[in-house]
């Protein structure tokens, strides 16, 4: 991860720049596509990623995954476990993972990703990874995120918390093509946050009282309420209590 390096200091979003990198030319796997400052940042459903230009960590990795469609949201799993890894490691308390990638500490989200899978057929040709960690921030407009310095009390080298992160992407990304989809499946359920709690959800059918119990093998989220199991996916559902 990270051998191959693109440096930006300024562009709209580091998705969409290796993106247009892998539609130009032969991009190598693990290819870094990072920016200090970026200006139209995009985040799941079809929101904003905003971050202050220098203070935080926001780029794309080029993977080839060799996976079928079937199993993408490995791709997902090893990526939002690897920092989970990240910041656990750096002491970081209650660090958990909301369904399906979002990065939350003492229930304040401090790291969001966006994958972008190209396909052909049933496989993944290639996968952008988009990651925008909250390092050295110290003031946000949403009440609900944080970061690595907010939650530390001090501020952190940006390369070398960038270095870390590659590392571990790259044991939990080797785990995954080592085919260790249980242990990897087993460590996301482990740091999946409220799982296992009653809660009530936001659904299209209405309020839904029920226990996150588990995720399918394509990252649906599996709800158990009187009534029996439930699958959604993720424009499906929301937590009512937020
Ligand atoms: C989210 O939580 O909504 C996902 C946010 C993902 C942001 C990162 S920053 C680097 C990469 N480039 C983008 O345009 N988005 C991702």
């Amino acid at each position: 991860m990270g051998k191959n390096i693109v440096f930006v200091p300024e562009c709209h979003s580091t998705n969409t720049l290796a993106s247009e990198l892998c539609q130009k030319s032969s991009v190598a796997e693990g290819t870094l596509v990072i920016t200090d400052n970026q200006v139209s940042g995009r985040g799941q459903r079809g929101n904003l990623w905003v971050s202050a230009p220098g203070t935080n960590l926001t780029f794309s990795l080029v993977l080839k995954p060799s996976l079928s469609l079937a199993d993408q949201f490995y791709l997902t799993i090893v990526t939002s476990l690897a920092l989970h890894d990240l910041l656990s490691h750096m002491e970081i308390a209650e660090v958990k993972i909301k369904w399906p990638n979002d990065i939350l500490t003492n229930e304040k989200k401090i790291c969001g990703i966006l994958i972008e899978n190209s396909v052909s057929g049933n496989k993944i040709q290639h996968s952008i990874v988009g990651i925008g960690l909250n390092v050295n921030q110290q003031s946000f407009e949403l009440a609900t995120a944080t970061s690595v310095a907010i939650q530390t009390n001090k501020t952190h080298a940006l390369e070398e918390t960038l270095h870390a992160l590659l590392e571990k992407i790259e044991v939990r990304y080797l785990a995954l093509r080592a085919g260790k989809k249980e242990e990897l499946k087993r460590d996301y359920l482990h740091a999946l946050y409220r799982r296992g709690e009653q809660h009530r959800f936001i659904t299209a059918e209405g309020l839904l009282e029920g226990t996150m119990t588990d995720v399918s093998e394509s990252g649906q989220l599996m709800v158990t309420t009187s009534r029996g199991t439930q699958l959604f996916n993720l424009k499906e559902i929301s937590f009512a209590d937020k």
